[in-house]
C-alpha cells in the first residue's frame, strides 16, 4: 500500500471561480468582479458572473464529488458574500449557504476542507486600500472568528489563505490579476498584511473551533537553473527566494530571508520586516499548490535579475507549464527537511489542455491522466521518504473560471459546457477514481 489508510483524497475549487450568482443574494462586489468587468484584463472577455453557476448546482456537484469517491472537498468562502462591505454588518444568506454546502458534504462522507482567502477580497476593503492598508490584518482576523464560529463545529480543516505570492505579486506586481496594479513596494506591503494576517487568525480560529486543524497554502515551485554556471544558480535562488522562501521563511521563522531583505529593501519602506515575527504561528499542517518547475537564468532585469526560460522539446501543458512530476517529489522532501511542517497536504495539482469535445457522453483527455498518474507517483515516493504527506486534492472538480485566461483554459476532472452548465466526466476523472478505490482495497 502506498498510500496511508486515512489518506485525505479530494478535489479543489474556489468561490469565485465556480460559484457565479456574483451578486445575488446580498453578496457584495469583490475585486475580481470589479476587474473582471474592466475591458481588456481577461483574455476571452469573460467575468465570474455566473461561471459554473454551483451557488445553485451546489448538490449536483458534492454528488460528483461521492460518485468519484472523495473523502475531501477544498473550497473556499467568497468573503463579499457573508460580509458584503467586508466588514461591519454579516449577510445571513450568504451564511446559509455555507451551511447548506458543509451540510451535503457532511452527508456524503465528505470532509469540507475550508480556504478563508482565495482572492475575492471585498471590493468595499479594496476602497480602503485592500491588504496595503495595515487595518486589513484586523478585518481578515475578524472575518475568519466569524467563520470558525459558524462552521467551526462541522468543519475540522481550515486553511487562511491561498497562495500569498500570486496574491502579492501577480495582482499587484505584474498586474495580472485583481487589483492589477504594478508597483513592487505595494507587492511587499501586501504580502506583509497577508501574512500577518494570517498569524493575527489562527490562534482565533482554534479558538472558535478548538479540535481543528489549521494552516495555510502556499504556491511554492521547484526552481532549477538553466544551466550550471554561476550567474545562472545564484539567479534561480534569487527566484526560489522571491517565490518560496519569503513566504516559507515568514510562516515557519517568522523572518524574510537575509539576501533578499538586501536585494528588495527599497520596496520595504512601508513594512517594519522585523514585525514578520508574528507570521510564525503553530500551523497542524502546511498546504503546497504545485503545478511545475520553473528553469531560470540569469538576467539584467532588476530587482531579481532572473528570467523564466522555456526551452522547446520539453513537456508543457496548455498553460504553458511544464509537466514535472519528479519537481514535487524533490520540493516535498526539501520542504519537509528545511521548515518541519507537521503535516502537509497537496492542496492543489493539476493540468489544463485543450481537451476534445464530448463525445459518446465522455471527454477524452489522456494527457490529464498522464499528468496525474505521474504526479501521484511523485506523493507516493515523497511517502516512501518519509514525508508526512496527509492528502492530495486535484486542481479542479469541474472547469472554471481560469481567472485572467477566462474559460479557456479547462483544469476539471468534470467538463463544463457553460451554455447548458452540462457537467460531464473525462477520462481522468475515471482515472482519479479508479484510483483511490485501488488505493483503498489495497489497505
Ligand atoms: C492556482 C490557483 C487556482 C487555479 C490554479 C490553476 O494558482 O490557486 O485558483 O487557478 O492555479
Amino acid at each position: 500500500m502506498r498510500f496511508p489508510r486515512d489518506f485525505a483524497w479530494g478535489v479543489a475549487t474556489a468561490s469565485y471561480q465556480i460559484e457565479g450568482a456574483a451578486l445575488e443574494d446580498g453578496r457584495g462586489e469583490c475585486i475580481w468582479h470589479r476587474f473582471s468587468h474592466t475591458p481588456g484584463t481577461i483574455a476571452d472577455g469573460s467575468t465570474g458572473d455566473v461561471a459554473c453557476d454551483h451557488y445553485h448546482r451546489y448538490r449536483q456537484d458534492v454528488a460528483l464529488m461521492a460518485d468519484l469517491g472523495l473523502n475531501a472537498y477544498r473550497f473556499s468562502i467568497s468573503w463579499p458574500r457573508v460580509l458584503p462591505a467586508g466588514t461591519g454588518s454579516v449577510n445571513p444568506a450568504g451564511l446559509d449557504f455555507y451551511d447548506r454546502l458543509v451540510d451535503e458534504l457532511l452527508a456524503h462522507g465528505i470532509q469540507p476542507f475550508v480556504t478563508l482567502y482565495h482572492w475575492d477580497l471585498p471590493q468595499a476593503l479594496q476602497d480602503r486600500g485592500g491588504w496595503e492598508n495595515p487595518d486589513s490584518v484586523a478585518w481578515f482576523a475578524d472575518y475568519a472568528a466569524l467563520m470558525a464560529g459558524r462552521l467551526g463545529d462541522r468543519v475540522k480543516h481550515w486553511i487562511t489563505h491561498n497562495e500569498p505570492w500570486v496574491v502579492s505579486f501577480i495582482g499587484n506586481y505584474l498586474g495580472i490579476h485583481a487589483p492589477g496594479k504594478r508597483d513592487l513596494t505595494a507587492a511587499y506591503t501586501v504580502a506583509h498584511h497577508v501574512l500577518l494576517s494570517h498569524g493575527a487568525a489562527v490562534p482565533l480560529i482554534r479558538q472558535a473551533a478548538p479540535d481543528a486543524q489549521v494552516g495555510i497554502t502556499l504556491y511554492l515551485c521547484h526552481v532549477e537553473p538553466i544551466s550550471d554556471a554561476e550567474a545562472d544558480r545564484q539567479a534561480a535562488r534569487r527566484h526560489d527566494g522571491y517565490v518560496n522562501r519569503w513566504f516559507l521563511d515568514a510562516v515557519f521563522k517568522g523572518s524574510y530571508p537575509q539576501d533578499m531583505v538586501t536585494l528588495v529593501e527599497p520596496a520595504l519602506q512601508r513594512i517594519d520586516p522585523a514585525a514578520i515575527r508574528a507570521a510564525a504561528v503553530p500551523l497542524d499542517f502546511l498546504g503546497i499548490n504545485y503545478y511545475t518547475r520553473i528553469l531560470i537564468a540569469a538576467a539584467e532585469t532588476a530587482p531579481f535579475f532572473a528570467q523564466e526560460v522555456r526551452p522547446a522539446g520539453l513537456p508543457y501543458t496548455a498553460m504553458g507549464w511544464e509537466v514535472y512530476p519528479e519537481g514535487l517529489r524533490a520540493l516535498l522532501v526539501r520542504v519537509w527537511r528545511e521548515y518541519g511542517p507537521r503535516a502537509i497536504y497537496i492542496t492543489e495539482n493539476g493540468a489544463a489542455y485543450d481537451d476534445p469535445d464530448v463525445a459518446e457522453g465522455i471527454v477524452e483527455d489522456p494527457q490529464r491522466v498522464r499528468y496525474y498518474q505521474l504526479h501521484l507517483d511523485a506523493c507516493a515516493a515523497a511517502l516512501a521518504e518519509g514525508v508526512p504527506l496527509r492528502g492530495y486534492f486535484a486542481w479542479s472538480l469541474i472547469d472554471n473560471f481560469e481567472w485572467a485566461e477566462g474559460y479557456r483554459k479547462r483544469f476539471g476532472l468534470v467538463h463544463v459546457n457553460y451554455q447548458t452548465q452540462a457537467r460531464t466526466l473525462k477520462r481522468s476523472a475515471l482515472f482519479y477514481r479508479d484510483f483511490i478505490s485501488a488505493q483503498r482495497a489495497a489497505g
